[in-house]
């Protein structure tokens, strides 16, 4: 596939999934709007529409919860291929939403849409008020992930990291009870080979975790304290430490000294704590399960990406740079989610192997940002390459570039319309 083809498909793609103001991230096995998905599909689609990639943003922080939390989900219409539904999140929110949250990739979106938008006042007036929203996303972080103030926020659910199955959750989720949970379907295996989904052990206790949130009624003073799942993540925490970054210099820009100033102090605050999380002896950033206290001995694509945050001349950066250069020799389709030697490795497991376009995406701007150009363009080389060998899909194997998971992919094709766009040379 050329490069126009691969941008017509990427087009076509984003247009087959749009519902008008928000997009499903693919028809069947994912029917409703994901929170970090929708936000990194709004990169792509502005290349189409400056309005509909606004829109998109716009619809998801519609649904914010008036503590600032912005869910992982939001159920815009019935559709009984998807579990869990609804009904079993029960969090009685007027349009119904899920309880938990994802990755905050808001912020460094609206940076990007402003920066390429045309930025009269109308667009200003757009960008402050979802500002402010992710502002109060950011304050709910910490004030309801990190009680006791460490500067780093947890996990209380493997689907608020987004790399749901990872090799990093497997102890702290072992630990969830989850005898009590009963009867229910799996809709993802109707859709996906089971080979390349989480296992039934894995979804009894993402199930146990969410029934035990509703019942304390979705209260978030009172879930972290209560979850028997608490991970800090390195990846996790990047990302919202580099959108608080992005955040304040859009503030800055928008003459909001306030907001820019809370931005600024909270990232800060999380650079500083990130060095707790440091390993030797891997060389790269691992999980820490907050009810142990132990670091978790996992070597996955989350403790590499706080290469979001380091400055040029860090001096972590150059171990970090070196593990993601021999994953490329090691796996040369794309970046592999797990460290491709680690005997638990699957390449076709979802997040215990499989390389993910927008996970490149996060790795090369933290690269480019940092003067580590060659190696960050080696990852567009290694991203593309998955495209022309295998199209838009969910993710894929890191090794052979067999297409896995769901088809025609939303954020898949927004990333290759970014790589191509932004990111050659
Ligand atoms: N990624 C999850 C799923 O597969 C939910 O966010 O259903």
């Amino acid at each position: 596939m050329n490069t126009a083809a691969m941008v017509q498909e990427a087009h076509r793609i984003l247009q087959l999934n749009d519902k008008g103001h928000y997009t499903v991230p693919t028809h069947g096995l994912y029917p409703f709007q994901w929170n970090w998905d929708s936000c990194l599909t709004a990169l792509g689609q502005q290349q189409l529409s400056d309005d509909r990639a606004w829109r998109e943003v716009e619809t998801l922080v519609m649904h914010q919860w008036p503590d600032g939390m912005v869910p992982h989900i939001v159920f815009h219409e019935p559709n009984d291929g998807y579990f869990p539904g609804p009904e079993v999140w029960g969090t009685g929110r007027p349009v119904p939403t899920s309880g938990i949250t994802q990755p905050p990739v808001l912020g460094l979106v609206l940076e990007q849409l402003w920066l390429r938008s045309a930025q009269d006042g109308a667009t200003r007036n757009r960008c402050h008020l979802l500002m402010q929203a992710t502002d109060r996303w950011h304050q709910w972080f910490y004030r309801c992930r990190d009680p006791q103030g460490t500067g780093l926020v947890a996990l209380l659910h493997p689907w608020e990291s987004g790399r749901d199955n990872s090799l990093d959750w497997v102890d702290a989720l072992a630990a969830v009870p989850a005898d009590h949970v009963g009867p229910y379907q799996r809709r993802d295996t109707q859709h996906v080979d089971a080979s390349q989904r989480p296992t039934q052990f894995e979804y009894d206790r993402y199930v146990a975790l969410v029934q035990g949130f509703r019942a304390l009624g979705w209260d978030n003073s009172r879930l972290h304290d209560a979850s028997p799942f608490q991970v800090v993540d390195p990846g996790f925490n990047a990302i919202l430490i580099h959108s608080d970054q992005a955040l304040a210099r859009l503030a800055h820009a928008m003459n909001d000294a306030a907001l820019s100033e809370r931005a600024e102090a909270r990232a800060q605050r999380g650079i500083a704590a990130m060095d707790s999380l440091w390993s030797e002896s891997h060389g790269q950033y691992l999980c820490h399960n907050r009810r142990t206290g132990a670091l978790v001995d996992s070597a996955s694509v989350g403790g590499l990406l706080p290469v979001l945050v380091l400055p040029a001349g860090h001096p972590h950066l150059p171990a970090l740079c070196q593990r993601l250069r021999e994953s490329l020799a090691l796996a040369p389709f794309g970046v592999a989610s797990h460290w491709p030697q680690d005997p638990r490795f699957d390449g076709k497991r979802y997040w215990r192997g499989p390389s993910w376009l927008i996970v490149n995406y996060l790795l090369i701007k933290g690269l480019r940002a940092s003067g580590e150009r060659a190696l960050a363009q080696d990852i567009v080389a290694a991203s593309l390459r998955c495209i022309e060998h295998a199209g838009c899909s969910e993710y894929y194997h890191p090794i052979t570039g067999e297409a896995l998971g769901g088809g025609t992919f939303t954020w898949t094709a927004a990333m290759v319309i970014e790589f191509l766009q932004h990111h050659q040379a």
